[in-house]
């Protein structure tokens, strides 16, 4: 056990600093730097751990003796006092052998090569909005006008969903993870998007079409499970990779050396898409509780206890990446937990690095004057929501004609 005393946290820290949007909250590098596994009491009372540093958080989220199951966790925000267990569908909240079972399914319809096929009509997406805002320009909101729509579009065809139904399931989608929401709320929402998903499940038993809720309808699979995957794919697609786009449009706008550098090595791409990940991580929290005792970098964690991972501290701890605090596109970003680790790693990963892949580059070929139309302290941070971003990113640029 460390000597110095770590002041206790009652709460996981979610302020990122002000002025600094990119940032992780300020506490945590501190607490790292004291403790990179420290004890944290949760807002309902539970006494439990909050893993900062890269090598323990990693350790954590590889090591079966922790569960994901949402029922056995303390939740380290306010607001929630009890968790509900995950409703069919939803991965994340799930161990092994469900999760096996289900994930085994799945993978196949994720990999490289499906999504590589992918990029031709990727381009395709890309290249209409693009259009679309050069014709309304030269002022737009991003987020609306292109890093939206464009993973929206891609996660419709690969599920075999109709975009032109976007209004209803993005409703459904937001209320799922609306801070403000209840946890009844979130769970009608759930309900909402459930039954819709299973409105095209039972269409796709009788006329199967060429997309993966199709695939699914040929396996052992029911039409709850389906329905379940379905939707839990469908608002996984949704606001991840759109926030990462519009939030890593904005770190390259406001670093212009860095978007020259990516200018002048476009093949540099996928490494700055990953060091992006790394040091945008947009997502707040994992957390697993212990199915036994486990002894961990000096610590005993007791069974039942909750460990809360920061993936945004354990992706800027200077023991794995040499100045964490620094964007730099050229540095090799590989092993980051931006898409998590071990067996609950993000399915959709390879969908979600094609996405960016082709929509920075295309951007910013597009519109090489691209800047933004605000003050940079007047982009409206998505400081609150489970998934980190922007709600609008309002660009300009100039007329080429
Ligand atoms: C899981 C991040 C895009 C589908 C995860 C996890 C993270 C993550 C951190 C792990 C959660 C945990 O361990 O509890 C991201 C980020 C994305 C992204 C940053 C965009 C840049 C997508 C997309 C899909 C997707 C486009 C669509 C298919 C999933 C699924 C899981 C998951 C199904 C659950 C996997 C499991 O529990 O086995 N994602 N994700 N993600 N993600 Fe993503």
């Amino acid at each position: 056990m460390p000597h110095h005393e770590v002041p206790p946290l009652d709460s996981l820290p979610t302020t990122r600093p002000a002025g600094c949007p990119f940032d992780p909250p300020s506490e945590l590098a501190r607490i790292r730097a004291e403790s990179p596994l420290t004890r944290m009491v949760y807002p309902d009372g539970h006494v439990g751990w909050l893993a900062t540093g890269h090598a323990v958080s990693r350790a954590v989220l590889a090591d079966s003796r922790f569960t994901s199951r949402y029922e056995l966790m303390h939740y380290p925000l306010p607001g929630v006092t009890e968790l509900p267990p995950a409703p069919v569908g939803d991965l994340t909240g799930i161990d092994a052998p469900e999760h096996t079972r289900y994930r085994k399914l799945l993978t196949g319809r994720f990999t490289v090569r499906r999504m590589r096929v992918l990029t031709e009509r990727l381009e395709q997406i890309t290249a209409e909005h693009l259009d679309a805002m050069e014709s309304h320009g030269p002022s737009v909101d991003l987020v609306q006008a292109y890093a939206h729509p464009v993973p929206a579009m891609m996660i419709c065809e690969l599920l075999g969903v109709p975009y032109a139904d976007r209004e209803t399931f993005t409703r459904h989608a937001r209320a799922l993870t609306d801070p403000d929401n209840t946890p009844e709320e979130m769970y009608a929402a759930w309900g909402a998007l459930e039954e819709y998903v299973r409105g095209l499940v039972s269409a796709k038993r009788a006329n199967p079409t060429d997309d993966v809720l199709s695939e699914l309808t040929a396996t052992d699979l029911d039409d709850t499970e389906i329905a379940g995957l379905g939707s839990f794919l469908l608002g996984a697609g949704l606001d991840t990779t759109a926030n990462m786009i519009a939030l890593g449009a904005f770190a390259l706008l406001s670093h212009p050396d860095q978007l020259a550098a990516l200018r002048a090595d476009p093949d540099g791409i996928d490494q700055a898409v990953e060091e992006l990940l790394r040091y945008l991580t947009i997502t707040h929290t994992g957390a697993r509780a212990a199915l036994e005792d486990v002894e961990l970098d000096g610590h005993l964690i007791k069974a039942g206890e909750t460990v809360t991972i920061s993936a945004q501290a354990a992706n800027r701890d200077p023991a794995k990446f040499a100045d964490p605090d620094t964007l730099d596109l050229r540095r090799q970003a590989t092993g980051h937990l931006g898409f998590g680790h071990g067996v609950h790693q993000c399915l959709g990963q390879q969908l979600a690095r094609v996405e960016m892949r082709v929509a920075f580059p295309a951007l910013f070929a597009r519109f090489p004057s691209l800047r933004l139309a605000v003050p940079d302290e007047d982009v409206p941070l998505r400081h609150d929501a489970s998934i980190y971003g922007v709600h609008r990113l309002p660009v300009t640029w100039d007329h080429q004609h």
